[in-house]
């Protein structure tokens, strides 16, 4: 950017030869589809945006995660509470004051930190804005099934070189919020005769994944779960009352929400909300839920961001979180890919379980040069989450054994080498059919980690019962609860909560779950892949990660350590 702008934002506070660097050069800032531009903001009009500060000791992070994940170790289970985690990653004071101050002089107002003191949210006016950003220059969009309105910069930003070992990244400059791709589907069409069952109900979970009416919560223990939202919709408790009229009456379950983080509007309510509360309170039946709402409400806020602000600045959260969200991985630039790692590791480190849906357009395709290649979500292939793909009945209508659902997952780029190693390995060595090598990473992060029925589930919305939905949103809360039903168990034995799964997940084997082990996903097809993507097979598989929960039996393995 022109050197002109570079001097304005930076005073006299800094004198570096070169003096201004682009934090996140490999950000996409294409439009997405369905958004379209309204103009230039108002220079007076006042934006909020979030700093990502320099952390501290992130080997030492990386070490405890390891550390209180592994059942082997001897720290297993002794997890750091949100005091801990700030005393090793706060950034240093001379970052703390170097920041400050730079916003200070900027004009910057109401500065929120957070617990851990890595984040700062600041409202600043466009004009001061974009002097302090150099290159930025405030658009307002709107776009999205709600008509959203979003303030976001066309151009990249740059930040002063003297801040480089001070900042991570600036959030609410480029990336959008997201749009479900939860689906409904047409009815199947061979239905049968006996023993029908027409679509996925509560009952239909319980059944397959082998709960029965005392695998519920005990109400005598502080577990919660929770579920997070990143649309512009809401639930309406009124639906949740229907639907458990409707489904829930085998089982005990709570009647609303315990707690909802973040504005809980008075608009319709949206499909995919309504399914992960539903799901998640009737998988973790009468256990404590809370839902985090559409944070970041501000039209420069990016919502995701805004939810981990949440979770480094409050001590006590529920153990289990689940997740519907994604972005394309190749979109995100590599700051911002790592330092959402980071985070997730400082959730890790406190026992958190975290659980993504894996996306629902299997491993995801785009085109490099003509090309195909896979195109992983993210976070899903961030490798401190669990990440749940999705299965559908061999026969739709009856409870037997699952197979692929045409939407799950990937082997991609990923960013550690980790415990995945050896099952991924295995995989590719015994696989007899995999699609071209070209297409993926086979030193990435792979995923799903785990699975469960994504496929023709029943909703409530709007007061309006609604057939045949499906994504993988659905199997991630039903996985979800079925976790908080584990914990109730740990918590009453005097156990820790899980935490973090994926270390014991693969060190086990999958022990306690079904192994799916018909069905390809097909995605991204072309000359080149012949009919087929990535197969499921016996063992770990990169469609159905290592199966579907069957509870007692997971029960069993997981409830010791
Ligand atoms: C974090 O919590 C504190 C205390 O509740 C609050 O004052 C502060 O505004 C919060 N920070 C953010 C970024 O919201
Ligand atoms: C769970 O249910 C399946 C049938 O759905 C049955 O085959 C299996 O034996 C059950 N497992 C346990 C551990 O109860
Ligand atoms: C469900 O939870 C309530 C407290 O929230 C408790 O009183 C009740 O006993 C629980 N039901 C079962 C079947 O454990
Ligand atoms: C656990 O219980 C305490 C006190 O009753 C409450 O403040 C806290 O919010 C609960 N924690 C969760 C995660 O529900
Ligand atoms: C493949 O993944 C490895 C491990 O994360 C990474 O180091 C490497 O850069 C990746 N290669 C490509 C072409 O993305």
């Amino acid at each position: 950017m022109g050197l002109g702008a570079c001097l304005l934002g930076l005073l006299a506070l800094f004198t570096a030869v070169k003096c201004s660097y682009s934090p996140e050069p490999d950000q996409q800032r294409t439009l997405p589809r369905g958004w379209v531009t309204l103009g230039r903001v108002d220079p007076e009009e006042e934006l909020s945006l979030t700093f990502a500060l320099k952390q501290q000791n992130l080997g030492r992070l990386s070490e405890l995660v390891q550390a209180v994940s592994d059942p082997s170790s001897p720290q297993y289970g002794k997890y750091l509470t949100l005091e801990d985690v700030a005393e090793l990653v706060r950034p240093t004071p001379l970052t703390l004051h170097t920041v400050q101050k730079w916003l200070l002089a900027a004009g910057a107002r109401d500065c929120h930190s957070v617990t851990t003191q890595d984040f700062l949210t600041c409202w600043l006016t466009v004009r001061q804005a974009e002097l302090l950003l150099p290159g930025a220059e405030f658009h307002r969009y709107v776009g999205g099934p709600e008509e959203t309105h979003v303030v976001r910069s066309p151009h990249p930003y740059q930040l002063p070189e003297a801040l480089a070992p001070h900042v991570d990244f600036v959030g609410g400059l480029h990336r959008f919020p997201q749009i479900s791709s939860l689906r409904q589907r047409p009815v199947p069409q061979e239905a049968g005769t006996v023993g029908l069952h027409l679509g996925v109900t509560p009952s239909v979970i319980r059944q397959r994944y082998n709960l029965t009416a005392q695998d519920v919560g005990s109400g005598t223990t502080n577990n919660s779960q929770a579920c997070a939202q990143f649309l512009e919709q809401y639930f309406h408790n009124s639906d949740l009352a229907e639907f458990m009229r409707l489904f829930g009456s085998k089982f005990a379950h709570q009647a609303s929400v315990a707690r909802v983080v973040g504005k809980q509007g008075r608009g319709r309510a949206g499909i995919e909300a309504s399914l992960d509360v539903e799901y998640l309170m009737s998988a973790g039946a009468n256990i404590s839920t809370w839902v985090y709402s559409s944070p970041g409400r501000h039209e420069a806020q990016e919502p995701f961001l805004q939810w981990l602000l949440l979770l480094s600045n409050e001590s006590a959260l529920p153990h289990v979180h689940t997740v519907s969200y994604g972005d394309d991985e190749d979109s995100l630039s590599s700051t911002y890919i790592q330092r959402v790692n980071t985070e997730l590791m400082k959730a890790a480190a406190r026992g958190l379980t975290l659980l993504f849906a894996s996306g629902d357009t299997g491993a995801g395709c785009w085109s490099v040069s003509g090309r195909h290649k896979f195109r992983p979500s993210f976070p899903a292939s961030s490798p401190y989450v669990t990440t749940v793909g999705g299965t559908s009945f061999q026969n739709p209508f009856l409870v037997t054994n699952e197979i692929v659902d045409y939407i799950t997952c990937s082997l991609e780029r990923g960013f550690s080498a980790d415990c995945r190693d050896e099952a991924v390995a295995q995989f590719l060595k015994s696989s007899p059919h995999l699609p071209p090598s070209s297409y993926f990473n086979a030193s990435g992060r792979a995923y799903p980690d785990v699975a469960a029925l994504s496929d023709g589930y029943w909703v409530v919305s709007n007061s309006v019962p609604i057939p045949w939905v499906s994504g993988t949103s659905a199997s991630t809360p039903v996985f979800g609860g079925i976790l908080s039903l584990i914990n109730e168990q740990r918590i009453l034995n005097g156990r820790p909560p899980l935490g973090f799964l994926n270390p014991r997940l693969y060190q086990q084997h999958g022990a306690g779950l079904f192994d799916v082990i018909h069905g390809c996903h097909e995605s991204c097809l072309n000359e080149e892949v012949e009919g087929q993507g990535f197969c499921s097979g016996p063992g770990w598989d990169p469609v159905t990660g290592w199966g579907t929960p069957n509870f007692p039996a997971l029960l069993k393995t997981l409830l010791n350590p």
